[in-house]
């Protein structure tokens, strides 16, 4: 196995897939983690809302979905179908933001004050309301399996977001909140002067009594995790560039997701982390056949021409996505850029051993 993603695949601890919505980031990643697996021993791909063709392929009961997110070791006939050969240890887990942060609670935090922030509405939306907490959860997630050497791989699948660079922003937006005044008002000690310039009775009055003491609960025991965090989030940051982890963009043909790929390369390259291969995905091959001599004479009057549209139309999509992937490879020298053909199988297990030959 010599292709392009092949030294990657071979040299990594971490592949942090990263991409825009829906471009295919999930089924890449599955993708990368079965070929890795041919190669490597231990391999586990992290996903984060997978879709439920991906969970069937891989005969991962959705149930799981909602469990402690532990990894699942995939069965010897699931393995069998993707060509892994059965001594290969591959696994699948679902990220649960609320597990790792219960986890991070439970470290730090006596189990009292740990029940009391747990009791709080705050701390059960705070997954949902702290921007970047996800993805710090899958970075916590991570380096815990490393650290542990669980396994040589780790496939990182990046959680859907509006854009692409928000996976590499989360440090900086939780720096930003940690630091910011809603902080500052809740908190007794620190806050004291900025406290003492704001009228506390219009803020209750606005929460309701309840609600304000449980948010002054909340920010009180949360400020003891985020000494922590912050500190967390310095070491993802410089964990982007280490030696150990690749980062993969993926895209599609389509004009918007290419600006989206080429806006996040431009991105990465700022902020110095390294991008080490581009996959496009859902290329459409010129599979076209001789038509003209296959189609039956019997068939309805004007059948074939509809058929020739649907060909030509096909052929014109195939035309425009080989000229997307030609101009990336002349803009990107040095970097491979890999095409994924579009699958029209049904059948989960083809497609992704199928994208897995295809990646190395
Ligand atoms: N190469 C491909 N051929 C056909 N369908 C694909 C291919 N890659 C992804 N898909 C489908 O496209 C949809 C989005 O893929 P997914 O991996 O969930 O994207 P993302 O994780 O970026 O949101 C899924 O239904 C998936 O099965
Ligand atoms: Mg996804």
């Amino acid at each position: 196995m010599t292709g392009p993603l092949s030294e990657l695949i071979r040299s990594k601890r971490c592949i942090l897939v990263c991409g825009g919505g829906g471009v295919g980031k999930t089924t890449i990643s599955a993708s990368l983690a079965i070929a890795a697996a041919r190669i490597r021993s231990r391999v586990l791909v992290l996903t984060i809302d997978p879709s439920h063709r991906l969970l069937q392929a891989f005969g991962y009961p959705d149930a799981l979905l909602h469990s402690g997110g532990e990894p699942l070791e995939l069965s010897s006939a699931v393995k069998e179908a993707l060509q892994v050969p059965a001594s290969a240890g591959l696994s699948i887990a679902v990220l649960n933001p609320r597990y790792v942060i219960d986890g991070i609670v439970d470290q730090t935090l006596s189990p009292s004050k740990a029940g009391n922030l747990r009791k709080t509405v705050l701390y059960r939306e705070m997954t949902q309301m702290i921007h970047g907490l996800q993805e710090y959860t899958a970075y916590e997630w991570v380096t815990r399996m490393i650290s542990e050497d669980r396994y040589d791989l780790i496939v990182l699948d990046t959680p859907p977001a509006f854009h692409a660079k928000e996976f590499f922003n989360a440090p900086g937006k939780i720096r930003n909140l940690m630091e910011s005044r809603v902080f500052q008002i809740f908190l007794p000690k620190t806050g004291s002067w900025f406290r003492s310039m704001i009228s506390f009775s219009w803020i209750e009055k606005l929460l309701g009594e309840g609600l304000f003491r449980e948010s002054v609960l909340f920010f009180e025991t949360f400020f003891s995790l985020r000494d922590r965090i912050l500190a967390r989030c310095q070491d993802l940051a410089a964990f982007f560039k280490s030696e150990t982890v690749g980062v993969v963009a993926v895209g599609t043909p389509e004009l918007a997701a290419t600006h989206e790929l080429e806006g996040l390369a431009g991105f990465l390259r700022e902020k110095k982390i390294p991008l080490r291969a581009i996959v496009i995905n859902q290329v459409e091959m010129p599979d076209v056949g001789r038509w003209e001599e296959e189609v039956p004479p019997e068939l309805p009057s004007g059948f074939p021409d509809k058929l020739k549209q649907l060909a030509e139309h096909h052929q014109a999509r195939s035309e425009r996505s080989l000229a997307v992937l030609e101009r990336l490879r002349q803009g990107y020298s040095g970097l491979p850029v890999v095409a994924v053909p579009m699958s029209y199988s049904a059948d989960g297990f083809v497609i992704l051993r199928n994208n897995s030959i295809t990646l190395i």
